[in-house]
């Protein structure tokens, strides 16, 4: 699963990342990942002691932000769909304010909710209304100016005891620099959060996987084909996966 936020932030030009997860789980992403050298990026990890927030990353990753832009995506959120990178370059390039998504759902009650007024400007984010005004979620990819250190920071607890990203994405709102551009139709979200929704992304993957023989979210690709490492590396990183994987990035060197 990991691959797939990564292959978003990679897509967006972004070589220097950073992980944030639980206690448990940063140990077997650092084995997997390493340092990321030999993707030609740079790969940190950071534990978030407690599940209180996805804002408090902005907390946890400080120093590893310095004064720099931000991005974050969610690992349990895969999109694909055709002109992705164009729309995440755009989103890089904005000098201030946040860029946030919104995509219509079936069921808008579980995500955070944003309203537009009728020149298509953002109105009103919720997170998790009982009752949504509308059927645009908000996904899980954000891009902030540096700002969102201080926001984040100075966050107050929602009711079910979490630092909310809503509410950073509120405050810019507030500030009248947020961003939402909305993903059309043929562009897919997919949230891997409950069962049936893994079991659908991974149909979904292995879909369009099978149909056109090319890989969805392959981070080797991804660095080679930015030039981040040569056919020599790739070749290398091929012969250390004895499956139908390696025989891809097998097939890519060729
Ligand atoms: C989080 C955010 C929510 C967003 C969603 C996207 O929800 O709080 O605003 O729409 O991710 O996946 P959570 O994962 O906390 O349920």
């Amino acid at each position: 699963m990991i691959y797939y936020p990564l292959s978003t932030l990679l897509l967006a030009g972004i070589k220097d990342l950073l992980i944030i997860s639980s206690p448990r789980d940063i140990p077997s992403f650092e084995n997997l990942l390493g340092d990321g050298s030999q993707l030609g990026i740079c790969i940190s990890y950071a534990v978030q002691e407690n599940p209180e927030g996805l804002a408090q990353s902005f907390v946890v990753g400080r120093e590893f932000i310095g004064n720099q832009h931000v991005a974050l995506v969610l690992g349990d959120n895969i999109f694909y769909g055709q002109g992705f990178r164009d729309i995440l370059r755009r989103a890089c390039q904005r000098d201030t304010g946040a860029t946030v998504f919104g995509y219509p759902v079936s069921d808008p009650q579980r995500y955070g909710v944003v309203t537009f007024d009728e020149a298509g400007n953002p109105l009103e984010l919720v997170e998790k209304p009982d009752h949504p005004d509308s059927n645009y979620a908000v996904p899980g990819l954000y891009f902030y100016d540096n700002q969102v250190v201080d926001i984040a920071t100075n966050l107050q607890p929602s009711a079910r005891g979490e630092y909310e990203i809503t509410d950073v994405n509120k405050e810019y709102l507030r500030r009248g620099q947020l961003h939402v551009d909305r993903f059309t139709r043929g562009f897919a979200w997919l949230d891997t959060g409950t069962h049936e929704s893994l079991i659908q992304a991974g149909d979904f993957v292995q879909t369009i996987e099978q149909r056109q023989g090319l890989k969805i979210a392959c981070i080797e690709e991804i660095v080679y084909n930015a030039g981040y490492i040569d056919a020599d590396q790739l070749g290398r990183l091929a012969n250390d996966i004895n499956n139908e994987y390696g025989q891809y990035l097998r097939d890519l060197v060729d």
